[in-house]
């Protein structure tokens, strides 16, 4: 996939399926702004640092990335947060949180981004849903309702917006071996290396995804390939469903 003559802006671009994301679009020649609440030691066209739970922020990023790199064809709303438990165990913190992070974030960055690449004659936006968005999983409630929130959401904006030249679609991974998969089981006592090779066993491909797995599909959806795509949510599960 070429990317040259491409910009774009890509969210949670320190994380584990950001920092994947960032590499292989500028190895595929497109200039890259980086949003992350650090984005230091990443490299970038234009590094926009900032705390997506602020909305002045999370709305004036498009518009930031569009004047740092003279254009704004491409938008990847990746950061995420993951909150564990039944709706019982949650506080009004953990809902704040889920919410402002995985939802109102992605909701302002798409609506300050859409008008931007309408001018410019279109662009495409993938956001990034979960298999859990689309199915229950267990102890999760706050995640799986806010992933199904942004698969709603990209469903409707994506027919809301082909008109415009403007493709939006979201990508969502079953398990992926990063930070917040890590810190998980970290948190609860595991070994993080045995659990996701435990976890691996679970998978029909033999193994959970690998950041890059899940980048190549973004890239995938960002690129002229997936030109007739629209609204669509794309499992990428290695072939194992929400248990
Ligand atoms: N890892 C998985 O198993 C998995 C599965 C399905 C979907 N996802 C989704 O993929 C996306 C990327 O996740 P990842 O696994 O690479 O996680 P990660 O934790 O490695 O990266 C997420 C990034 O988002 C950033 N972020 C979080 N809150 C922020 C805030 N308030 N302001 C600015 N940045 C913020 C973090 O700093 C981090 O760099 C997320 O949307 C996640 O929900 C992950």
């Amino acid at each position: 996939m070429d990317f040259h003559g491409k910009t774009a802006l890509v969210t949670g671009a320190a994380g584990g399926i950001g920092a994947s994301l960032v590499q292989r679009l500028r190895a595929a020649g497109a200039r890259v702004a980086v949003a992350d609440r650090s984005v230091d030691g990443i490299e970038a066209e234009a590094h926009l640092p900032g705390d997506l739970l602020d909305p002045a922020y999370a709305d004036a990023l498009p518009s930031n990335a569009a004047e740092a790199l003279s254009g704004l064809d491409i938008v990847v709303n990746n950061a995420g947060v993951i909150t564990r438990g039944a709706v019982t165990a949650t506080s009004d913190e953990d809902w704040a949180l889920s919410l402002g992070v995985n939802v109102e974030a992605p909701f302002r960055i798409c609506r300050a981004a859409i008008p931007i690449m309408a001018e410019a004659g279109g662009g495409s936006i993938v956001n990034t849903a979960s298999c859990w968005g689309l199915r229950p999983g267990p102890d999760h409630a706050l995640y799986c309702m806010t992933k199904a929130a942004i698969a709603s959401l990209t469903q409707c904006m994506g027919q809301d917006h082909a008109h415009q030249g403007i493709r939006i679609n979201a990508v969502c991974p079953n398990e992926v071996n990063t930070p917040m998969l890590r810190s998980g089981f970290a948190k609860r006592g595991f070994d993080p290396d045995t659990a996701v090779a435990e976890l691996g066993k679970s998978v029909p491909l033999g193994r959970i995804a690998e950041p890059a797995d899940i980048a190549d599909v973004i890239l995938f959806l960002a690129s002229d390939a997936a030109r007739y795509m629209c609204g669509a949510l794309v499992e990428v599960n290695g072939g194992k469903p929400v248990q």
